[in-house]
């Protein structure tokens, strides 16, 4: 059996990671340098960056990285996270310059060293958090919910697999802003309801059992509306998960055009 002495001394040669579990004492952690754009408006007026050294497992993620900083070095760093798993959408933040979730971001693949900023066109309220309500009245304005006035139904409103094909990218939407955040049109001018508004409005216009459809096409009709889109696909690039944005604002576009709602 083990003295007290001895299990004492096993736990220091033990490394605690970053979710708490204990690893192997061999060491294969990564140096990374975080390099995090701060701001705060009760210590400056302007924004600021730090830079934070920490030692990573390769397999770790960059938000793992964030925490490391935020738990270990500097508890004053403001963030926003919540799953941890790319489900919720609130860690959407610039990452060497291209909107990512810092959930699904390993630390091999940015090591070493990553720059780390709040995504762009909406107010930093601090650090790396952003002010999302003009992000959310946007989404609100295309009447995102299923619009049938014919009744509640004895039994649920069958829909053939084509027809819940028609729509089944756009459904993927966790609402993380890395599209809207990434659009040059939305970055100049806040009018623009932006490329995720017209995704999640595009998932109920081409659903066969929804009727507000004409309703949201003339909403995005409107100078706010899809024609401010200039086909720039950053939104496509940004978004993780993997919608065909670009896409389905130009499927809307042709709908209003041609479907003479
Ligand atoms: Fe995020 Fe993609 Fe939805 Fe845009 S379309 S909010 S990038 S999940
Ligand atoms: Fe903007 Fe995407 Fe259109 S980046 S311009 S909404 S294609
Ligand atoms: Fe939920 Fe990253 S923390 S998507």
């Amino acid at each position: 059996m083990s003295t007290a002495a001895e299990v004492l001394q096993g736990s220091d040669d033990r490394q605690v990671g970053p979710s708490g579990s204990q690893v192997a004492p061999t060491d294969q952690r990564m140096a990374l340098t975080l390099k995090i754009r701060r701001y705060n408006p009760e210590v400056s007026p302007d924004p600021w960056w730090d830079e934070f050294q920490v030692k990573m497992e390769p397999t770790d993620r960059l938000l793992d990285a964030l925490h490391e900083v935020k738990w270990r070095q500097d508890g004053t760093l403001a963030l926003r996270r919540s799953c941890a798993h790319g489900v919720c959408g609130s860690d959407a933040m610039l990452i060497n310059g291209r909107n990512a979730l810092a959930c699904k971001v390993l630390v091999q693949d940015v090591a070493p060293k990553a720059t780390v900023e709040p995504i762009r066109g909406l107010t930093v309220l601090k650090d790396l958090i952003v002010d999302m309500e003009p992000f959310f009245e946007g989404y609100k304005s295309v009447l995102p919910f299923l619009v049938n006035d014919s009744g509640e139904p004895d039994k649920e409103r069958l829909q053939s697999p084509e027809e819940r094909e028609r729509y089944d990218d756009t459904t993927k939407c966790i609402l993380c802003a890395a599209c809207t955040t990434s659009c040059p049109i939305f970055w100049g001018d806040d009018e623009y309801v932006g490329p995720a508004a017209i995704v999640n409005a595009h998932r109920f216009i081409f659903d066969s059992r929804d009727q507000g459809g004409r309703e949201r096409l003339k909403i995005l009709s409107e100078k706010t509306g899809v024609f401010r889109c200039r086909t720039t696909f950053n939104c496509t690039d940004a978004c993780p998960r993997g919608i065909q944005v670009t896409k389905a604002i130009q499927e809307v576009k042709r709908s209003i055009l041609f479907d003479r709602f």
